[in-house]
């Protein structure tokens, strides 16, 4: 990590960082794929597919999306992927999603799918994983954006549920990098998780779970404990709790903090008071994420510009340690990592970085 030189005010101009953060490669390591299906996508996909909806149009919908917590959000978010059927419909919503994201200079995505919000409708993974898959490849091949699948299992079924889903993606296995636990957390602890994480360690997973957003950081110390994973999405209640926020920096375990959501779904009051900068200056491995951007108002530039502008403790050397975090953090190979950090350390050269 580089040179830090002057006091924290001696700040860039407010313009010129917003727009050094926009252009920054950077990792999008905190995004639900069905969770980036736009309203018009919704209703382009009902009306191919012959659902009704029950909503007049696309502005209706966007009217709905008025959440209270995180389940008013998750009936909303589980609703909108009846639209979704055919392998077209699921190639349609990770190819949108991916021009999206490299437009915002993401050069690696770790999108989570999650396979139990369709298979309990009857759609198998014959019909979604081609669809993501021949997106990502072409996501590859057009855009050069490096995309890498978690499997996220609901943490809201039972367990067994979660181990034959893990079962029925053995025929994909060599498209997915890692398992993860989101849906409703509170009363979901992670060790009810437990086996199925266990078995993701032997098929050489990568492990990430969702905790610590509306649940309890004990929810962040289990998941690191008794699920052995290597990032937590969210986590941004740790702070409640001063022991495992050391504990947190020492073993530089990456958050995957998500600001827009977590105003849109009352975790926050409002941006200006999100605590990211408190985990980051405690020395928190701390990235910056879009988790619902369709449902949440914003991709990841959205969230990293609108976050800047909420909070002037956040400047040029904050945001250059977020967005090399989501490099660090990522799963990709070693020697990809290496490109994109030198790409990252050439689009910041010069650029002083106060402290
Ligand atoms: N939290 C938990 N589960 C989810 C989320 C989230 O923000 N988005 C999609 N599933
Ligand atoms: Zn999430």
């Amino acid at each position: 990590m580089t040179q830090v030189i002057a006091p924290a005010q001696a700040a860039m101009p407010h313009a010129l960082l917003l727009d050094l953060l926009e252009r920054s490669p950077k990792a999008e390591l905190h995004v639900h794929i069905e969770g980036t299906l736009e309203p018009e996508l919704i209703f382009l996909l009902a009306q191919r597919n012959g659902v009704a909806l029950p909503y007049l149009d696309v502005e209706a919908l966007r009217r709905a999306y008025a959440f209270t917590d995180l389940q008013s959000f998750l009936d909303l978010y589980y609703a909108g992927c009846a639209v979704l059927r055919t392998e077209q419909d699921f190639f349609d919503l990770a190819w949108a999603y991916f021009q999206r994201a490299a437009r915002d200079h993401v050069v690696r995505v770790e999108p989570f799918f999650d396979p139990q919000s369709h298979t309990a409708r009857g759609i198998g993974f014959e019909v979604f994983m081609p669809g993501l898959l021949q997106a990502a490849q072409r996501a590859q091949d057009e855009l050069g954006l490096s995309v890498g699948w978690i499997l996220s299992v609901l943490r809201h079924l039972p367990e067994d549920d979660a181990l034959q889903t893990l079962d029925a993606a053995m025929p994909w296995m060599d498209h997915i990098i890692g398992l993860g636990l989101d849906s409703s957390e509170r009363s979901n602890p992670p060790e009810k998780f437990a086996r199925v994480f266990a078995r993701a360690a032997q098929l050489g997973l990568h492990r990430v779970a969702h905790a610590g957003e509306e649940g309890p950081p004990d929810y962040v110390r289990n998941a690191l404990d008794v699920l052995g994973v290597e990032r937590i999405d969210h986590g941004v209640r740790a702070a409640e709790d001063p022991q495992l926020m050391q504990r947190l920096a020492r073993e530089q375990v990456p958050l995957t903090v998500c600001p827009l959501s977590n105003v849109r779904l009352c975790v926050v009051p409002d941006l200006a008071r999100h605590n990211l900068p408190q985990l980051l200056a405690a020395g928190l491995k701390v990235t910056v994420n879009a988790d619902d951007p369709a449902y949440f108002g914003g991709y990841v530039n959205d969230n990293l510009t609108q976050l800047f502008a909420a909070q002037p403790a956040l400047g040029a050397s904050q945001a250059y340690a977020l967005l090399r975090n989501s490099l660090e953090a990522s799963f990709a190979a070693d020697a990809d990592k290496s490109l994109w950090l030198a790409q990252f350390d050439a689009h910041w050269q010069g650029v002083e970085r106060p402290q």
